[in-house]
């Protein structure tokens, strides 16, 4: 007589195969939660680093104008109305006659994060910008002269860190790195290159 199995063993079997395809549909949406949470704080995380790297741009610009004096000497494309320093945007003279900026200065058109591969190879464009800040002889724009830039982290305007950051991240405009470990690699760069400047003319 064939053994036929008993009421037991198919509700054993049974009660088995709920138990796993429980435990597969209860772990299989957990998993699909668990990526969606992650997706969404990497979004959100995204998010607040951009706004807080247009803040700082913000927080440069009003530095530009105000404490740290730059717009007393520089322009910015067609806004401002000082020589004194280079144009840091796109001068509109680049428009009707480029080859009296260019003439001496083949990169004077060019927007200043486009400048650097000419001035400081191997910098990036924010950190460029921090060592024209403060140390502006390291490297003399074609055209201009040195020593008419001081170094502003020094008094009287004495900028700190953190501005002379805000302040670059300003004049690089959509160069500027928009997020927080882009941001710290320039800041990574801001001792470096005093102790550079401090060596080479005290
Ligand atoms: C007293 C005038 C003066 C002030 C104030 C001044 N600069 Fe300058 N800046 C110059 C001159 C002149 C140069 C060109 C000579 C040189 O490279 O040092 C220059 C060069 C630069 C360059 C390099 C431009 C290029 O084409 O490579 C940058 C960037 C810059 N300045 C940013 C700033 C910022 C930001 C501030 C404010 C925190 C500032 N400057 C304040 C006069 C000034």
């Amino acid at each position: 007589m064939k053994a036929r199995p008993s009421g037991a063993v198919i509700a054993g079997c049974g009660l088995a195969m709920t138990i796993v395809w429980a435990l597969a549909s209860a772990c299989a949406p957990r998993a699909d939660r668990k990526a969606l949470v992650m997706e969404r704080a990497r979004v959100m995380q995204r998010g607040l680093e951009e706004a807080w790297v247009r803040g700082l741009q913000a927080y440069g610009a009003e530095l530009f104008a105000g404490r740290g004096g730059c717009a007393t000497c520089h322009r910015l494309g067609d806004e401002g109305t000082r020589f004194t320093g280079p144009n840091l945007g796109v001068d509109p003279l680049c428009a009707s006659d480029p080859a009296a900026l260019t003439e001496r200065d083949p990169v004077a058109c060019k927007p200043l994060a486009a400048r650097v591969e000419a001035r400081r190879p191997g910098l990036s464009a924010l950190e460029y910008a921090v060592e024209s800040i403060m140390d502006p002889d390291r490297v003399v724009t074609p055209t201009y002269a040195p020593k008419v830039m001081k170094r502003l982290d020094e008094p009287p305007v004495s900028l700190t860190d953190e501005e002379i950051l805000a302040l670059a991240a300003f004049v690089v405009g959509h160069a500027c790195p928009r997020d927080v470990a882009g941001i710290a690699a320039a800041r990574a760069f801001i001792t470096p290159c005093r102790e550079a400047r401090d060596t080479r003319m005290p």
